[in-house]
Parts: C-alpha cells; structure tokens; sequence
C-alpha cells in the first residue's frame, strides 16, 4: 500500500510524484490520460507505482488516503472529485494543488466535508523545476488534515536559506489558494515591472548582451530575485531560427490564465488599492489591442551618468510595493473572511521555491514579525527606510521614460502609490462635496463628530 497518491501527471503532477518519491514516500499516481500513466510507468519502482483505473488507484492507497490532485482548474477538478467522492472514506485527505478559483475552493470545502473528507486547497509555486526539487506550498483548509499530511510535503517543499520548509499551514477554507492568487498578482507586478525597466534600458542604448549584465549584477545585490535572475537569462538567450537574441524574435503580446485577474476582482470587492498589481494585469491586456504600426519611443536627451543605477534603485522600490500591495490584498481579506492569516509564515513560504522569491521576503517576514497588525508594510523601519532612499531615483527614471514616450504603467503606479499612503491631504473632501452636491450623499467633518448634509442650493 501506497502512503500518496497524485491524480494528473502532466508535468508537474509526474515531478511531485518523483520528488515525493525521491523523499522516501511512497506513492501511486493515476491519470484518465493513459499516456501520462504510460510515461510514470517508466520510472515504476516499489515506491512509485502506477495505477490504470480510479478504483486501483484508491484501492492502491493506506487509510486515511492522502491524495493531491493536479489538474487543470476549474471544471476538471469538479469531475476529478465526482470521480474519487464514492471511493472515499470519512477522513481521508483531498488536496487540490492547481491553481483553482478561491471561490471554487471554498465550495468544495464544504461540499466534501458533507462525506467527512478533507479538502486542502493548497498553492503550488515554482513551475516544473519546481514541482521537482522543492516548490513553495500554499495549504490552506482543516489544520488537522493539514498536520496529517505536513510530514510528507515539508519533505519535498523548497527549504529557506535558513533551512525552513516553505510550506507552513495558511489557514482555514480556501486560504491556500487565496494566498496563491495574491503571489501571482505579485508576480505578474513584478515581471511588468522589469519590463517597464527592459524598455527604458533598450531605448537608453543597451544591447540585448549589456542588459543581460545589467540584471545579473542587480542579482547579485538588493534584487536578489528569481525574476530578475531569469530576465538576465532570457536576454542572453541565441535564437535558434535567426540570428541575435530570441527575446527580439518573440511576439510582445502577453498572455495569462487568469490568476492575476481574480486578485483584481476581488480586490475590487474588498476595496484594496492595489493599484501597480492592476496596471500589470491591464498591461497585459493592452498588449493584445495595441496598434502595432507607428512610432517606437525615443529619447531626446542624453542618458544621465546614474541611469542605470537608479533603475536599480527603482525596481527595488516598485517590487517592494508589489509586495506590500498583496499583503494589504491578504490583510483585507483575513478581515473579510475571518481567516486570521499570519504574514510571516506567508512571507516565508514566498522565501524559496515560488517565482516571486527574493531576498526582500526575510525583510518582510521579520516586518510583520515585529508588527503582526502593521496597516502597510512602508511602516517598517526597513521599508520606510528604502522608500526615502530610493524615491529620487523613481522619480528620474519616470521623468526619462515620460520624455522618451516610454509607458510605465506599473513604475508610475508604484510612485503614485507610495505619495499617496502617507499623504493626509488627498483631495477626496472634493469627491464627497460633489456627492453630496448632486446626491445628497452626506459627508464627515474633519472638525466634529456626526453626518453631514449641505443644502447646496439654498437661496442665500
Ligand atoms: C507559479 C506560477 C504558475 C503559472 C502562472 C502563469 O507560481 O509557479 O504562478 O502558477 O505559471 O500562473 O500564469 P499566467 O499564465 O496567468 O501568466
């Protein structure tokens, strides 16, 4: 009998079953698509078994079975637990490691807990390298099904510089995937955001080889990220159908799946400002309805001697606003949702494995170590430190691009951002005096307690 099962082994099903494999567990997979059972056979061993119909593959599996699946969301995953509910006993452990619709999850909780079963909607992170040296684990759902499981995925979770798995339980209902749909909301900030920069070096001159360098050396300093570290290899990447680089061969129209879409969704809901997270998923849909005639940005001075620099500086500002924006996404919807989520353990799952790590994280996971209920993560010493520090040199690189022509939807949205949060004369009092001009909407008062109402038209 087997201690794990995985349902779906496509590639990141197939490398979770390997890496749980190689940690010492035994495992069964099973797929309704008989050649990705045919390709796990391959690597068949007493810990590794291969199973051919649903019933094998329960039958195959130690009570209380802990089964993950990992399929395409959505639809596939309700016909996966249509699938497995008969075959299931009270107790037994469900976990759902695509990445499904929050909502979805939250549905499936309850629909299962019905049968007494389990369901853990956990995040998965780190694509397919990932899945099989030590992804970033999101598992949000019952703790105690979680403890029940935790042994088998902080073996094969990624392990933080300090050597910590990340992989700590997130919450309660569809927390897991909740978190999840925040990172991705982060990562798509954060690669438009790099964009932004690669646009701006391209148009001060630099080859693709120099900006190649350029992020390479910004890894090795504060943008210790594995975004930036990937951008440096996909600029220094030889096409193999032309000549030069690939990265000037491909289409620069983005596509997405959609994650990052449903964090603005409901960010809309709860009210969150998360503004450079919403410029980057618009980004993403301005690149499939752009013209693609017309006139390339160009600069029309010289390039300033600390350009590159400040871009540095820049980057590392805005990423540390597309953090703090999903973790006000996260504190607003532990409010909403009652989930009573605990920052340091999501800045630390975040710390390895998953896209969006970088050396930043360990800053936020002790900022909210020392302040679990700070409002904005620009409250800790460390961030309102790097805000002063680095603002001059966002505002240069803004001023460049807005002279060049160059858009910087995510860049200026992380300036906007940052003058506006610890600024205590925004203009709204001007929105609420129109509201109340043409609704009678009402307004507070700066100087007294109460509601208030003007009669605008009164005869004087
Ligand atoms: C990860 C990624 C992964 C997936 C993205 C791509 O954490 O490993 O986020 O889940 O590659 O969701 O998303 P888009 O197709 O929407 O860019």
């Amino acid at each position: 009998m087997q201690q794990f099962g995985v349902v779906g082994l496509a590639v990141m099903g197939k490398n979770l079953a390997l890496n749980i494999r190689n940690h010492g567990f035994s495992v069964s997979g099973f797929s309704i698509d008989r050649p990705e059972v045919d390709a796990l056979a391959k690597y068949e061993d007493e810990k590794l078994v291969p199973t051919y119909t649903w019933q094998e593959f329960v039958a195959s599996l130690v009570k209380p079975r802990k089964i993950l699946i990992m399929i395409k969301a959505g639809k596939p995953v309700d016909l996966t637990l249509a699938q497995l509910k008969p075959l299931l006993d009270a107790g037994d452990i469900i976990i759902d490691g695509g990445n499904s619709n929050f909502h979805d999850t939250n549905r499936r909780v309850k629909a299962l807990a019905s049968a007494g079963i389990h369901f853990i909607g956990m995040g998965v992170s780190g694509g397919e390298e990932g899945a099989l040296n030590g992804p970033a684990l999101m598992p949000g759902g019952d703790e105690a099904a979680f403890k029940q499981v935790e042994p088998i995925l902080a073996a094969i979770a990624a392990k933080t510089p300090s050597g910590r798995p990340c992989v700590s339980y997130i919450g309660p209902e569809a927390s897991g995937h909740y978190v999840k749909m925040v990172h991705n909301g982060i990562e798509y900030a954060i690669m438009q955001e790099v964009s932004e920069v690669y646009d701006l070096l391209r148009v001060a001159g630099k080859s693709n080889q120099e900006m190649s360098k350029i992020f390479a050396n910004w890894y090795q300093g504060d943008l210790d990220a594995y975004l930036i570290e990937i951008t440096s290899k996909v600029l220094a990447q030889p096409d193999d159908l032309s000549s030069g680089e690939v990265i000037d061969r491909i289409l620069n129209v983005a596509s997405y799946k959609g994650t990052g879409n449903w964090m603005l969704e409901d960010g809309v809901a709860l009210g969150a400002p998360i503004s450079v997270i919403a410029e980057a998923v618009i980004g993403r849909f301005m690149s499939k309805q752009t013209q693609r005639s017309g006139q390339a940005p160009q600069l029309t001075s010289d390039v300033p001697a600390d350009f590159v620099r400040n871009l540095e500086k820049a980057l590392n500002l805005a990423q540390a606003v597309a953090y703090a924006q999903g973790f006000q996404q996260l504190t607003l919807a532990a409010n909403a949702y009652n989930w009573g989520l605990r920052y340091p353990a999501i800045a630390q799952n975040w710390e390895a494995g998953c896209i969006i790590r970088s050396g930043m994280l360990q800053e936020i996971e002790t900022a909210y170590a020392d302040q679990p209920k700070m409002g904005l993560l620009f409250e800790a010493p460390y961030f309102a430190q790097l805000m002063n520090t680095n603002l001059p040199a966002l505002k240069q690189v803004i001023a460049l691009a807005m002279s060049a022509g160059v858009p910087t939807p995510t860049l200026s949205a992380t300036l906007n951002y940052l003058e506006s949060i610890f600024n205590p004369k925004l203009p709204a009092n001007m929105i609420q005096g129109q509201r109340d001009y043409f609704g009678a909407h009402t307004y507070l008062r700066n100087d007294r307690e109460g509601t208030f109402h003007t009669e605008w038209y009164a005869e004087k």
